[in-house]
């Protein structure tokens, strides 16, 4: 496969006149694919029966002419203002009860039922009118699912559609109030109908009431997009796509990905390492220019999982965002960089975002690979530079690696509902290992909690995941290579209480959590071997065997050698340490890495990446600023 590039283009805000030229400089600056249409609902219906297609019809045709092909998206993400007079109470509404607000957008609420039929009516006619267009080659469903805070709403309409989910799963509600153990602090109910939101509750509300309202609100996102991409599907046969977000874990991404083809993210890596990162402010200064260097190709690895194999970046960051606390300029050549990364993981597109920086609305200070006046911005330049570089190659082809992590967003889910200390964050816990095993040099997939066979791996983790499944247990039983779980691993049945027998339920591990505790932040435990545990420490006592201990006395990391289990947040130094005696143990070869600089590795390339403004060095590779560097392996 040779990846291809593209840009997200607005023809609603240009005239119509600049149409022709804006096609041709995208296909003349190498581009291949454009985006089109997931913002553009208040003009194409502008009111209630009143459709105007005519303009969209010649955009595409100009598009399509010019040698491009067409990502064609449902325009659902912005409902217009009067979607929103005619269902006034399809708003969505937070945690304190607020209705969200008209004026920017994904200001709807998944559960609302008017909302449901009103965007299955924009989509069928949007499906019958372009779903055989010979220039439309692929379909984007909505736009960034759970952006914003928008999958939890707090309305009647979901209130409703919560208790008909509850009497689904639990059928009686004997059994719901069994199962939440409700005659604590006497909350039992009567009937379904006397359950409400957990929200606005005097103090925590029963934490297996949040986490199924979680699984509910989840369970919303994948019911409304299923409804999209069954209406699609009959109207086209071309792939159907999502732009997922940067550390959104509100929803399970896996089931949503399950009913599309292809998965997509929108990559901002600036943006995230202000907005999103909890590194500290060095840290920050450092990678300003570049973002955290593990940060992009995290997201790159869950979504080729997400997308069984195929993933796209749909949105790429060109230049200065707006929406951050800051946004820097990206240093000299990190938009080539950036574009690289994606495509040693997999992407099968990249397209940047925008194609014209727009002088108007929200985001005027966002730039684009134009700037506003039609010159080209410094993003263009190596974007088309990545397209010349491409012509280099015959084919880049994924390879599985040695190396997996287990990614659960119900057990993100859990820990939020009851993180037991501040800091505690599964997102932050499995991102730890992630960069850990990155800076060794490694290269690694992401496994979904239900995976069924580890074959072919030689390390798998999974800290954090609060419940291993039947699935994932049984491939672990016939594993032969090294297991690392813990903390927490384990540590809840699916029911948000503590496991008969108590954690941690690992196969393989055997040893009793007779206590947890959280610390604050600067109050560590030290591991005799090297490195501390923060945040999260458990005291395991009957452990089979104890593998290091910590200075206090306590077990460190317990089970046997191909099966240990960490007992705290370990921080890098640890994690290096034991991974490294991993890789060892599995023939793995590792190579150190400075924090600026990663490695990927493809069937027939290794590249090389530095995000750093200044040249760096890595055994006989020299790596110049911002430096792209492949051999073929
Ligand atoms: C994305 C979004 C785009 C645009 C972009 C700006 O989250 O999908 O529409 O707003 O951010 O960075």
């Amino acid at each position: 496969m040779i990846p291809k590039l593209g840009s997200c283009y607005y023809p609603e805000h240009w005239p119509e006149a600049q149409w022709h030229k804006d096609a041709k400089d995208m296909v003349n600056s190498g581009l291949s694919w454009v985006r089109i249409g997931e913002f553009a609902w208040s003009r194409l219906e502008p009111e209630e029966g009143i459709q105007n297609f005519d303009w969209l019809d010649r955009a595409i045709t100009v598009l399509g002419d010019a040698g491009l092909d067409v990502v064609m998206s449902t325009p659902t993400a912005a409902p217009p203002r009067w979607v929103v007079d005619k269902w006034p109470d399809m708003l969505l509404v937070d945690s304190e009860g607020q209705p969200r607000k008209f004026g920017s957008r994904r200001h709807y609420c998944f559960s609302h039922k008017g909302y449901f039929q009103e965007s299955s009516r924009i989509t069928k006619i949007v499906a019958e009118r372009y779903g055989k267009n010979p220039y439309i080659k692929a379909w984007q469903l909505d736009n960034e699912y759970g952006c914003h805070d928008t999958t939890l709403s707090f309305s009647a309409s979901s209130e409703s559609a919560f208790k008909l989910w509850l009497f689904d799963k639990y059928k009686t509600i004997e059994n719901l109030n069994e199962v939440w153990k409700n005659v604590f602090w006497s909350m039992e109910y009567n009937n379904f109908e006397q359950i409400e939101l957990p929200n606005l509750t005097v103090t925590d509300a029963n934490p297996i009431h949040e986490l199924d309202f979680k699984r509910f609100s989840s369970d919303q996102v994948v019911k409304f997009n299923r409804s999209q991409a069954f209406i699609m599907r009959e109207h086209t046969k071309m792939p159907l796509i999502h732009n997922y977000m940067g550390k959104i874990t509100d929803f399970d991404h896996y089931e949503v990905g399950d009913d599309l083809d292809i998965a997509s993210w929108d990559s901002y890596p600036l943006g995230f390492l202000e907005d999103r990162s909890t590194q500290n402010e060095d840290f920050k200064l450092k990678f300003m220019r570049f973002g955290d260097p593990d940060f992009q190709a995290f997201h790159h690895d869950l979504y080729r999982t997400v997308g069984r194999g195929r993933w796209w970046v749909m949105e790429q960051q060109p230049g200065p965002v707006n929406w951050a606390p800051y946004n820097p300029e990206p240093a000299t050549g990190a938009v080539r960089l950036w574009s690289w990364e994606a495509i040693a993981h997999g992407a099968e597109v990249v397209s940047y975002f925008r194609w014209r920086q727009a002088p108007f609305a929200q985001e005027q200070m966002h730039a684009g690979l134009q700037r506003p006046d039609g010159e080209s911005a410094p993003g263009l330049i190596q974007a088309s530079q990545v397209n010349s570089e491409l012509k280099e190659f015959t084919d880049i082809q994924q390879v599985q690696s040695k190396v997996a992590l287990v990614f659960d967003y119900e057990s993100c889910w859990a820990w939020e509902v009851q993180p037991q200390g501040k800091e505690f964050s599964y997102f932050g816990l499995v991102y730890d290992y992630y960069r850990a095993l990155r800076s060794l040099g490694l290269s690694v997939d992401m496994l979904a909690p239900n995976q069924k066979d580890l074959s072919g791996y030689k390390i798998v983790l999974m800290p954090g995941l609060m419940h291993v499944t039947d699935n994932l247990k049984i491939a672990i039983e016939s594993f032969e290579g090294v297991v690392i779980s813990g903390p927490r691993t384990g540590s809840k049945t699916l029911d948000m209480t503590i496991p008969n027998g108590l954690p941690p339920i690992v196969p393989g591990v055997i040893g009793t959590v007779a206590s947890v505790e959280s610390l604050r932040p600067n109050a560590s435990i030290s591991i005799k071997a090297g490195g501390n545990f923060n945040c999260w420490m458990e005291t395991l006592v009957d452990c089979d065997n104890v593998i290091e201990s910590c200075e206090d006395g306590r077990p460190a990391v317990i089970g046997q050698k191909n099966r240990p289990y960490l007992v705290g947040w370990a921080d890098q130094k640890a994690l290096k340490r034991m991974f490294k005696e991993a890789c060892l143990s599995q023939s793995i070869p590792i190579t150190q890495m400075p924090d600026c600089v990663r490695v990927r590795e493809t069937l027939k390339h290794r590249f090389w990446f530095n995000y750093s403004e200044t040249e760096s060095k890595v055994g006989a590779i020299k790596l110049p600023p911002s430096g792209v560097f492949w051999e073929p392996l």
